[in-house]
């Protein structure tokens, strides 16, 4: 065994604690209340990326929450890679569902429970821990290193752009690394080089201006409620396509060569069903649950709310309704030429009798690289390395915001070597990353330094 990859077997336990320690800072970057964490955190992370050894770290105030940069430089003649990831979490709620405290990290059958624990300060360590192991061994790294921290992935925020374009040419690199995507099994790796963008948005139907009596008024003026409804229902039809005119403008249509690389993914459909916990899997006709879930486009409610939901039964007719709207997008679809088109087609769909304001939350554009550039090449070299399997090449369902930008700020090829798994719970209640894929992905990353450095 190596002297590197024993240095890694051997600081595990370091590894769990720094990860730990970064977990109890709640770093809820959507919620003004958090805004105080999200600057620790920054701090946080900023010393740890000294203490591991880069030569500067700082912590960069941008429009948003603070960015994190960190510069290790001293390998010329070697190529340079452009860490990216995010310190920002999802809010932990609902509270109530959480075995422990969501910021009290704790470790359970091989697993670290926390949020953000794989998405995405988890994944992050696995750089830090690897840069780690690379200077105490080595003395020094196989390749010069830019690594960039974000505190606002999570909610849309735009600080990072500014950044990025502002200090465009000391950002400078030649490649893009990002964990923060997925394996598809435990000990299947996989390289993303798709991520599907965003159109955000939300809904309110309003009417009357109050909470009507039902037996008084119910029949006689339109129910907000009732109203968002059909609208809602009328924009998909019992094909599951969407129905926005012109959404699927900017869809190209999947190639037989698409499908084929799709179908040739080791996907498993039933454990990825069984997770989810749905009955059955359904969705747009004609494609394939990973077609659906990763290459084409979706609309979803991500949150309706109206009237009475307490328990028992009140008889009214709400003043207004409300709904959280979000689509995924694919290929060349823009979610700003996307917004006036959703915008224009609800206020069709609105009954006469009730108001409607539509809002535009956030968007983000999809995000595609070239799955046989020999940067990618020297990723699949790490994973095997690593996992002693070849990494499947896969298409992700989610987005990466930033990744369309850093394709406008700096054209570079881009390795998303991801290490989460299906029932992580990202996003949600016990939200965990299992040590295997922890201790993995940090060796992954640690070889990935070293094969960047080689030909192709
Ligand atoms: N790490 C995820 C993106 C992701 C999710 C990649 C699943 C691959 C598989 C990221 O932190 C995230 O959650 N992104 C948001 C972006 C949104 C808030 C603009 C997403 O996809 O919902
Ligand atoms: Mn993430
Ligand atoms: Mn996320």
């Amino acid at each position: 065994m190596d002297s590197l990859t024993q240095y890694l077997d051997q600081h595990q336990d370091a590894f769990i604690d720094h990860l730990k320690a970064v977990l109890r800072i709640p770093s809820v970057s959507t919620d003004p209340a958090h805004r105080a964490d999200c600057a620790r955190c920054a701090e946080h992370v900023a010393q740890d990326l000294k203490r591991v050894g880069m030569t500067h770290a700082e912590v960069v105030k941008t429009s948003g929450h603070p960015v994190v940069y960190g510069e290790w430089l001293g390998a010329p003649g070697a190529p340079t890679a452009m860490v990216y990831g995010h310190y920002d979490v999802q809010p932990p709620d609902p509270l109530d569902l959480w075995r422990t405290p969501p910021f009290e990290p704790v470790l359970r059958d091989g697993k670290l429970f926390a949020r953000g624990s794989v998405d995405d300060k988890g994944q992050v360590y696995m750089h830090l821990n690897a840069i780690e192991a690379h200077l105490r061994v080595h003395g020094k790294l196989p390749v010069n290193l830019k690594v960039v921290i974000e505190g606002e992935e999570e909610s849309g925020g735009n600080g990072l752009e500014g950044f990025l374009t502002e200090h465009r040419s000391r950002l400078d690199a030649d490649v893009i690394v990002v964990s923060d995507t997925a394996m598809l099994a435990p000990d299947q790796p996989a390289l993303t080089y798709a991520l599907r963008g965003i159109l955000y948005t939300q809904i309110e139907v309003s009417g009357p201006s109050h909470d009507l009596h039902s037996g008084h008024f119910g029949g006689a003026v339109v129910n907000p409620a009732n109203a968002l409804c059909a609208i809602i229902a009328a924009l998909k039809d019992g094909d599951g396509r969407i129905t926005i005119p012109g959404f699927y403008d900017r869809v190209r249509p999947l190639t037989a060569a698409e499908r084929e690389q799709l179908r040739a993914v080791p996907f498993n459909e039933a454990a990825y069903l069984a997770e989810s916990g749905a009955p059955a899997a359904a969705g747009e006709k004609g494609y394939t649950t990973l077609e659906r879930a990763t290459a084409r486009p979706t609309l979803d409610v991500n949150g309706m709310w109206s009237g009475y939901i307490e328990p028992g039964a009140k008889t009214i007719l709400p003043a207004k309704a409300s709904a959280k709207v979000s689509m995924r997008l694919v290929a060349e679809q823009d979610p700003a030429d996307l917004f006036p088109r959703f915008e224009a087609y609800v206020k069709r769909l609105v009954p006469a009798g009730v108001r409607t304001e539509v809002e535009h939350l956030h968007g983000c554009l999809p995000f595609m690289t070239a799955p046989d550039h020999p940067m990618l090449e020297r990723a699949r070299r790490a994973l095997t390395r690593a996992w002693s399997k070849p990494a499947a090449m896969v298409r992700e369902g989610g987005s990466i915001p930033v990744m369309a930008t850093f394709q406008k700020t700096h054209a570079l090829p881009c390795i998303l070597m991801g290490f989460g798994l299906d029932d992580d719970n990202v996003h949600a209640p016990n939200e965990k990353f299992s040590l295997s894929s922890y201790f993995g992905g940090t060796k992954s990353v640690a070889y990935l330094y070293e094969e960047l450095a080689k030909d192709a």
